[in-house]
């Protein structure tokens, strides 16, 4: 997934652009570029590797005009490098266009592209689309007319940003499928950008472009129709977040902060609105999301079960997508993911939609694609999350799943009001123990500084606490590059018992539930064969302590909300490992923090 930028307006574009890049590098970061329109002539500079890169080009080759596009790039086609980075030019280099997501007819179009003389200069597919304006500019002579023309020959997603010499008081943005564009509407200037953080600096108004749309957006003026030319109305969207929530308030890393703005999060989710009012006749739930946010929706196929008594599974959205489930309009479809523009989700969303389910999107951003497409929305609340492994969003995403399950549960008389009321207040005791288990940074810390030189991880945990193995094993190897393997730790027995020799650092998450004496016979097991356990156990427990190298001893609290506190030492272990070994945690390489490509 990459960064768009753009800007027209009265005020030097660069450094507008560049800032908004900045705040969008969370996004994709291997190679960044812009291009400025000045005196009728268009400008471009790129380069590989992260936007400071890119600042010290521009340091050295400065560029001026208050028209112009930028990008910051995840590789999808082409290698990272300064020919493969945004923007892309035509033949002449009197147009450039940016790009997000994927052209998957590329090839045919390049093709017959050279064959009409075209030359290209990169390996990407977003190319193409530079040289099919080209080709329909000299057609049509107008701007937004060509853009259009182009996309409709195009397969594929996309959120793309176009400026030519053809058409200097104006930028051309388009966008189908995964990837977003919104256009912050400015007094006398305007912006457009993948993500809101990009442009909050400058606006709280935003315009936020659906699938099959094109913007014409000059300094004074946003025109929206469809790839067919049919004009579009669309009122705009306040955005409440405050801009220096997007920053790293005086943290080290945006993860850190993120991690310790998890119990105000919490508060702030519980404090939403639940409005899913397509969800009457419900027999089934599924569960669909990906990475963390599938951990959540492990947990929350708990939750509707406990909770609301409805059967329910949680699936991979890469896996649901493509497996034809036996689902329909009695199975209710709750969608999860912090961005709300993954790929896979929104595709196990659209194949859930065409069965004729009722999708619910648990969401952390406003207007995103899953929550125009869902028939009702839970946000999650948790405030702009930058840092690429989730902390707050997974937190919300538990919190939303819980509360869900208690309006079903309530509306269909599962649970007693009484009950949803304790519930409730169990809830409510929660930011005050994630704070004090945040507490115990420092001796996470001093545990990071031991095991940070392992090559490997094992990750236990039963119940509830499988899914938080699993995420505690995600968060390691994400931002650490350190193998880890989360499992049920009944499933230890069934193979991965023969990892366990040379003191290999064993995660054993052991809260007093109603599998605390298996995972006592699991830590055992460990120690029997030379492994070294790191046990999540609750405040007091002697029986672990006298066992295992490493107890981390956390807060007790009501059963289903128990992940909430044991998931906190696994982030705090694999942040003090990942800045041990010196790894970007906020940007690790390879990754980007929404995947909107398959
Ligand atoms: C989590 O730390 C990862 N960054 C990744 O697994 C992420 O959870 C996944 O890509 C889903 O993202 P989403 O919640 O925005 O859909």
């Amino acid at each position: 997934m990459c960064g768009i930028v753009g800007y027209v307006g009265a005020r030097s574009a660069v450094g507008i652009i560049v800032e908004g890049l900045k705040r969008l590098e969370y996004r994709g970061y291997d190679s960044a570029g812009i291009a400025v329109l000045h005196h009728g002539q268009l400008h471009v500079r790129r380069a590989a590797g992260r936007i400071k890169m890119l600042e010290g080009v521009l340091g050295e080759r400065p560029l001026s005009g208050a028209l112009g596009i930028g990008h910051t790039r995840w590789a999808t086609h082409g290698r990272p490098s300064e020919e493969n980075a945004h923007p892309h030019t035509d033949c002449e280099g009197t147009l450039v266009v940016v790009h997000n997501g994927i052209i998957e007819n590329y090839l045919e179009i390049k093709e017959r592209l050279l064959a009409e003389g075209h030359r290209f200069k990169s390996e990407t597919d977003t190319e193409v689309v530079a040289h099919l304006v080209e080709h329909h500019l000299k057609a049509t002579g107008r701007l937004d007319w060509a853009v259009k023309a182009a996309l409709r020959e195009v397969t594929g997603s996309y959120a793309v940003g176009v400026v030519s010499t053809a058409a200097p008081d104006r930028l051309v943005a388009a966008k189908q499928g995964a990837g977003s564009v919104v256009v912050g509407l400015g007094q006398g200037e305007m912006f457009v950008a993948s993500d809101i953080p990009a442009i909050l600096a400058h606006t709280r108004d935003v315009v936020v472009l659906e699938d099959n749309e094109v913007a014409v957006v000059t300094a004074d003026s946003v025109e929206l129709s469809t790839l067919e030319g049919e004009p579009v109305r669309r009122a705009s969207v306040r955005i409440l977040w405050d801009p220096i929530m997007a920053e790293k308030g005086g943290y080290r890393h945006f993860m850190l902060k993120e991690m310790h703005e998890q119990p105000r999060a919490i508060t702030d989710t519980f404090r939403g609105r639940i409005a899913p009012d397509a969800v009457r006749a419900v027999e089934r739930v599924v569960l669909v999301a990906c990475g963390t946010a599938f951990h959540a929706a492990m947990l929350g196929r708990t939750m509707m079960e406990r909770l609301a008594g409805i059967p329910a599974e949680a699936d991979l959205g890469s896996e649901f997508r493509y497996r034809d489930a036996l689902v329909g309009p009695e199975t209710l479809v709750v969608a999860i993911s912090q961005s709300g523009e993954t790929a896979d989700t929104l595709g196990a969303v659209k194949a859930a939609r065409l069965k004729g389910c009722p999708i619910l999107a648990i969401t952390n951003v406003v207007g995103s694609a899953l929550a125009r497409e869902a028939t009702g929305v839970l946000y999650m609340h948790a405030g702009p999350e930058i840092g690429v492994a989730s902390t707050k969003a997974f937190s919300t995403m538990i919190v939303a799943t819980y509360l869900l399950g208690l309006w079903l549960g309530r509306h269909r008389g599962a649970i007693t009001a009484e009950d949803v009321k304790k519930r409730i207040h169990d809830l409510v005791e929660i930011p005050r123990l994630v704070e004090k288990t945040l507490e115990l940074d420092g001796q996470v810390a001093g545990i990071a500084r031991e095991l940070a030189g392992a090559r490997d991880f094992l990750y236990l945990g039963r119940g509830l606490q499988f899914p938080i193995a699993l995420e505690g094993a995600l968060k390691l190897k994400e931002i650490s590059y350190i193998h880890a393997e989360g499992y049920a730790g009944g499933e230890m027995k069934h193979g991965p018992i023969a990892l366990i020799a040379d003191r290999l650092p064993v995660v054993a998450l052991a809260p007093r539930d109603g599998s605390y004496e298996r995972m006592l016979g699991n830590i055992e097991e460990v120690l029997a064969r030379d492994g070294q356990v790191i046990a999540v156990v609750h405040a007091g427990d002697r029986a672990v302590a006298a066992k295992a190298q490493h107890v981390i001893e956390v807060p007790a609290c009501a059963d289903l909300l128990a992940p909430l506190i044991t998931v906190i030492p696994l982030q705090l272990l694999a942040y003090h490992i990942a800045v041990r070994l010196g790894c970007d945690v906020d940007q690790p390489r390879n990754l980007a923090k929404s995947v909107t490509v398959e």
